[in-house]
């Protein structure tokens, strides 16, 4: 499949009839599964086997999802969750343990900040937050003894920094530490991160992969290329024996799958964090469509934002597809087809004509989402940040007239006229 091209890959990786069977992929509406002795059973459980055993580990029809997302981020496996939130939890937990640390991006999406510096924090892991801009001697002057990963957004929500990837992959790689990405906004389709040097990826599905705002859910994808081994000391729980399992030893047992191998087993065995087969399904029927939406996506937020950035009631427009980005080149580099379909600009006067705008839209609506087929917006000084000052949303980046908007699937000029209207009412 990888000699194909990504639309293809989209529509055809994951299930492939037999002879008769359905052309679609079927739903396993199933929780256990059937085996015909006891010894079969037993080498499931020693992990000598493979099968499903139950779904909350796996199941047939999440599994040929799974191997879809590989195939379109080039990876060895993935493993599908219940949310975005869950995926990044997974992937950070199979490395890190109490009394471990990791260096993120600063700018990376609200909720992972307080994932890692709240709630993981509480349970002993600690973060160091460096700019997106941060060069490889500054990445790696944060890194500590106990430090066991390196993780960035490629595209952060809501901010629109693009992430330099390779310089964060050298600085990982130069401290024997596996780079993680959040692709949630590019999507495969736009950047596939394992060819600047990540080694696992994750993803909110929630966003552009299902992209018709129904399912929540998440994914991690291992490259395969990170050699735990060679680093054994750092990741003892993927190079010593898992006496939950009989002494299975992860890189031993499962070569370059040994990353995604523990997640599954371990983790998703004593988290409960996987997703029921008809919302693979359904995620299955969005991602075949995938490069053709994201495409248009994108291109319908080129659109809008140069347009915007000729209206003199808007103050500003942020979106790295413009030259006047200041992180255009590495949107030129990362994203040379196209950034993601978000985009956010400041309304000139401020908190209430930004209001005033949003209430004035009659195609957009207004949503706490982004990346769906219909285009969406949100003013975050009077949802998301509303118990801030206008002071202290300054501070935080959010000005009180930012305006976060998510361009559909619809024709632009209709996203463009729609625009028009509102802003000539206030
Ligand atoms: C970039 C990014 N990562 C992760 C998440 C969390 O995903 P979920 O809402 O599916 O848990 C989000 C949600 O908005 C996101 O935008």
């Amino acid at each position: 499949m990888s000699e194909h091209s990504i639309d293809t890959i989209a529509l055809h990786a994951g299930y492939q009839p037999g002879n008769s069977e359905p052309r679609a992929l079927p739903i396993y509406q199933s929780t256990t599964y059937h085996y015909s002795s006891v010894d079969e059973v037993a080498g499931l459980f020693d992990l000598s086997v493979e099968g499903h055993m139950y779904s909350r580990i796996s199941n047939p029809t999440c599994a040929f999802v799974e191997d879809k997302i590989a195939a379109m981020e080039g990876g060895v496996g993935a493993l599908l969750t219940s949310s975005g939130q869950a995926a990044t939890l997974v992937s950070v937990l199979n490395l890190c343990s109490a009394g471990d640390h990791l260096v993120s991006s600063a700018t990376i999406y609200g909720g992972t900040v307080n994932l890692l510096a709240v709630t993981l924090k509480r349970f002993g892991i600690e973060t160091t937050f460096v700019s997106p801009r941060a060069t490889v001697e500054e990445i790696r002057a944060a890194v500590k003894p106990n430090t066991k990963l390196v993780f960035g957004e490629t595209v952060a929500n809501p901010a629109l920094a693009v992430l330099d990837i390779e310089t964060f992959a050298t600085a990982a790689h130069a401290e024997g530490l596996p780079l993680i990405i959040d692709n949630t906004f590019p999507t495969p389709v736009l950047c596939r991160p394992f060819e600047w040097g990540a080694d696992i990826i994750v993803h909110s599905t929630t966003k552009y992969m299902d992209g018709h705002a129904m399912f929540v859910g998440g994914v991690v994808v291992d490259s395969g290329n990170f050699d735990w081994s060679a680093h054994a000391d750092k990741f003892p729980g993927l190079t010593e024996p898992d006496e939950s399992y009989h002494g299975v030893t992860y890189t031993r047992d499962f070569g370059n799958a040994a990353f995604i191998t523990k997640a599954r087993v371990q983790l998703i065995r004593d988290l409960g964090v996987y997703p029921p087969a008809v919302q693979a399904f359904a995620l299955n029927q969005s991602l075949e469509s995938l490069a053709v939406r994201v495409a248009r996506h994108a291109e319908n937020a080129q659109r809008v934002a140069e347009w915007l950035e000729g209206q003199d009631k808007i103050a500003s427009v942020n979106y790295p597809g413009l030259a006047s980005s200041p992180d255009h080149d590495l949107a030129q580099k990362y994203l040379p087809k196209g950034v993601c379909g978000v985009i956010s600009f400041v309304v000139d006067g401020g908190r209430d004509r930004a209001a005033k705008l949003l209430d004035s839209l009659k195609l957009a609506s207004i949503e706490v989402h982004v990346a769906d087929s219909r285009t969406c917006v949100l003013h975050p000084a009077s949802s998301t940040h509303r118990q801030l000052t206008d002071e202290q949303l300054v501070a935080c980046g959010v000005e009180p007239g930012l305006v976060r908007f998510s361009c559909g699937l619809e024709d632009a000029d209709d996203i463009i006229a729609d625009l028009e209207q509102a802003l000539a009412q206030i």
